[in-house]
């Protein structure tokens, strides 16, 4: 097991380059799957989620090459059976776009179920539920796997989402894209990473209307062509991670190559805190007010443009440093607190019940070594060590390595003195 090790309570100062997002990347590079002809993907975070993600292309059988350190290239032309059951399929959670991406283009589809971080029931009720609307209503799951069919091949449809999902939104596009007629996504979800999964389609030859807003049309094509070059958005949650590392250890961090907008769920409560933030074109910078403190406030996770859920381990360690008690109420996931015990062994104050932790700031952590529950949660204990002086191990950081790339050097280069060591 890999650990982190890190000398904690010195302020983090400097600028940082935001990496291509993960949650983007694993559905634009499922698309390039969806596709009839190749493509270039630029902006790739190198994280070894998308890294098992193309491994399992390969296997598949579709031509995968790095073209230099961020940009894949993507033939999946090659690719006749449309049956994913490597064991790398249950590495991860965005591997379940491969349901939507082969019955798009095959009309059937067998892999082994996803896997991804656990922190509480991860349904997919709602994608099914979609691909059954679509005409692909044989459908047998068992413990390993999932087996799907349109025995009639896809049809458009409308269908309306009861729970707003990232995941069943973008695995139906991936699906109606070749369905014959036009399909209506209704209450879909509206994360930036939606929106870029739809504007890699279109520059494929697809025709995705609305992504962005609850309702998305898309007119099914027969052949998607493909033979463009997209890039990727920048990762909401790499940056918001590393803003929020700014009052924390009350520094001074600008995050370079974001979209401000993307940020500005966090934007407005850095500032409702009392944070002095600077945005610009494509970078965010964020200081403490001159008394170098920070006042807690509330924060309630939503789906977007609410603030994001994927944040919502990061905001628990922030506001362990601010001034009185801050409130996290959790609304997208059931039991997204289990790391909390392991904040509690440094010291933190936090009183948690059903979906709210109230997190009583001014309480000085002590260092300790302390595991990653999930790749957000790594992330935080990661903040609370960078926080707290003295000596703090953090274990089983693969985990946080699933979406961020190149952690370490890039809070080094913020001052950090944090250093990993490798065991087999
Ligand atoms: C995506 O997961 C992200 N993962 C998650 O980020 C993120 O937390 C989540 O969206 C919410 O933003 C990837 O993009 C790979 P959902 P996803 O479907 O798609 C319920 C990270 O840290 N639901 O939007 O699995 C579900 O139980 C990861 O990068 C159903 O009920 O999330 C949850 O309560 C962690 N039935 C809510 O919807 C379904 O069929 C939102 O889930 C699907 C979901």
């Amino acid at each position: 097991m890999s650990i982190y090790r890190i000398q904690g309570g010195i302020p983090l100062h400097g600028e940082v380059t935001i990496s291509g997002s993960k949650n983007a990347a694993l559905g634009v590079l499922a698309a390039a799957m969806a596709i009839d002809g190749p493509s270039v993907i630029e902006n790739v975070p190198r994280v070894s989620d998308i890294e098992t993600l193309l491994r399992i292309f390969s296997k598949l059988g579709a031509d995968v090459e790095w073209l230099s350190h961020d940009t894949v290239s993507i033939d999946p032309t090659k690719v006749t059976s449309p049956e994913a059951l490597m064991p790398e399929v249950h590495e991860l959670r965005g591997s379940y776009y491969l349901l939507g991406a082969f019955l798009g283009r095959f009309s059937r589809v067998r892999q082994a179920l996803p896997g991804g971080c656990n922190f509480g029931s991860r349904p997919i009720d709602l994608h099914l539920k979609g691909f059954t609307a679509l005409g692909a209503a044989n459908q047998r799951m068992t413990d390993e796997q999932i087996e799907i069919e349109a025995e009639r091949g896809l049809k458009g449809a409308s269908i309306f989402l009861n729970v707003v999902s990232v995941g069943a939104t973008i695995n139906i596009m991936l699906a109606a894209v070749h369905a014959e007629g036009v399909t209506v996504i209704d209450n879909a979800a509206k994360e930036p990473h939606i929106v870029d999964v739809a504007n890699f389609l279109n520059a494929m030859g697809a025709e995705v209307r609305g992504a962005g807003t609850d309702v998305i049309k898309i007119n099914g094509k027969a052949v998607l062509p493909g033979r463009k070059t997209y890039a990727i958005i920048p990762d909401q949650i790499e940056a918001g991670t590393f803003m929020m590392m700014a009052p924390l250890t009350h520094g001074d961090i600008k995050v370079n190559n974001v979209i401000p907008t993307h940020m500005e769920p966090l934007t407005n409560k850095l500032i409702e805190m009392g944070c002095l933030v600077e945005v610009g074109d494509d970078s965010i910078r964020t200081v403490l007010r001159p008394d170098e403190t920070y006042t807690a406030t509330t924060f309630k996770t939503m789906p977007y443009p609410g603030f994001p859920t994927d944040l919502q381990p990061q905001t628990v360690a922030m506001l362990c440093g601010a001034e009185g008690s801050g409130r996290v109420i959790e609304n997208v996931w059931d039991n997204r607190y289990q790391y909390i015990e392991h904040l509690q062994r440094m010291g933190a104050n936090i009183m948690c019940s059903g979906r709210l932790a109230i997190i009583q700031g001014g309480v000085p952590l002590k260092p300790a070594t302390v595991p990653c529950r999930d790749l957000r949660a790594g992330a935080a204990m990661v903040m609370a060590a960078l926080a707290t002086e003295g000596e703090s191990v953090i274990e089983q950081i693969e985990t946080i390595e699933r979406g961020y790339e190149n952690f370490v050097q890039k809070l080094q280069g913020l001052g950090a003195r944090i250093s990993e060591e490798r065991s087999k």
